[in-house]
């Protein structure tokens, strides 16, 4: 029989109870400054694939044996979500279904029992509103929720983990890139390494994807670079995403962004600019972009959870330098679209297409 859920309402969700009154909110970054006091966790045997039905707990270790699966063999996805306080006096989320669906491919990818959606969910909301007064006030950030999966049981041989562990933590955060949410960053293309390759694990949201861009970010960085671009490893032509997030160039009403071929991270932020733009009268093509076409387009930006919309302000490749616009200003298409997803994530616009919950 299915075990009961605990369940949280809407009413645990309002903003009756504020953000901590001693925390200077106007000073965060992306980090684990402000974590939550609180996380929730869950387990589940893979024999019976039946998932405990998870509780909260304080922020903590976890147990767990040097001979854990993922820890020697990689089995680990994670997920990126935000909460935030809305105009409206809610604390909402963002289309928490999609993360939901999006950990349960990655799951499968894996060889993992993935968590019903609906413990995803219940998980995420109860981890909102253990740890609500981490949530800022509006406008000044966001509770950063990471739900991960790991294969936590002990295994020698190579092979699927004998259980798994749902744990979900979270983070008062501010903007991603160092210098505020809209200052420009600057992007250097990568050209010794790849991301990912064809038939390989670029689509799924695994932990072992986002530790090998580290030897080329840091290098990047301590050129002045905010960080890289990673071009297709077929051609070393074609436009694939930046370490943390996607990629998007404007010519003119046309925006373009590499399509979904399992090389790039299939961005929940990615897929609802998409949508937004449309519905602004952008003409939005998922197509293979190539870095020259990037040089000569009027205007690039990056999406990501974490980084929302992020303008860029200058693109390198092979020692030239592009920049895009006024230094230091946001460039126009970049800051529409911030503008309409932040106005609709937190409800100082309507929300048409039913994203916010
Ligand atoms: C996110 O945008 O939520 C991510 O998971 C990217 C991570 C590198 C911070």
């Amino acid at each position: 029989h299915k075990p009961q859920r605990g369940h949280v309402t809407r009413a645990q969700l309002t903003a009756e109870r504020q953000p901590a009154a001693e925390v200077d909110w106007d000073s965060l970054g992306f980090g684990l400054t402000r974590t939550g006091s609180t996380m929730w966790m869950a387990t589940c045997d893979a024999q019976d694939k039946q998932w405990s039905q998870g509780e909260l707990q304080p922020y903590g270790p976890l147990p767990m044996y040097p001979s854990a699966q993922s820890l020697n063999y990689g089995q680990a996805v994670f997920e990126g979500m935000k909460a935030q306080r809305s105009a409206q006096g809610r604390v909402v989320l963002f289309r928490p279904d999609c993360n939901a669906q999006r950990m349960h491919e990655g799951a499968e990818r894996l060889s993992m029992v993935p968590p019903p959606e609906d413990l995803f969910l219940d998980a995420v909301k109860q981890t909102v509103a253990a740890n609500i007064d981490f949530v800022p006030p509006q406008g000044k950030g966001s509770l950063y929720l990471r739900p991960l999966l790991i294969g936590s049981g002990p295994i020698l041989g190579l092979g699927p983990a004998p259980s798994y562990t749902l744990v979900v933590y979270c983070a008062s955060v501010g903007s991603y890139f160092k210098g505020g949410q809209l200052t420009p960053i600057d992007l250097l293309v990568e050209e010794r390494f790849h991301r990912s390759a064809p038939g390989g694990m670029g689509g799924t949201k695994c932990a072992g994807n986002y530790s090998p861009v580290l030897v080329t970010q840091l290098a990047a960085k301590k050129e002045g670079y905010s960080d890289v671009v990673y071009l297709d490893a077929k051609t070393d032509t074609f436009l694939e995403e930046v370490s943390s997030c996607n990629i998007f160039v404007v010519k003119g009403k046309t925006i373009r962004t590499p399509p979904l071929q399992g090389t790039i991270l299939p961005g929940v932020t990615r897929r609802s600019v998409i949508e937004l733009a449309r519905s602004r009268g952008y003409t939005v093509e998922e197509v293979p972009v190539t870095v020259e076409e990037a040089m000569q387009s009027d205007e690039v930006f990056t999406t990501g959870t974490a980084v929302v919309v992020s303008p860029v302000g200058s693109l390198t490749y092979q020692g030239k330098r592009k920049q895009y616009g006024e230094p230091g200003q946001p460039s126009p298409v970049a800051l529409e679209l911030y503008d309409q997803l932040t106005g609709l994530q937190q409800e100082r616009y309507p929300d048409p297409f039913g994203w916010v919950l």
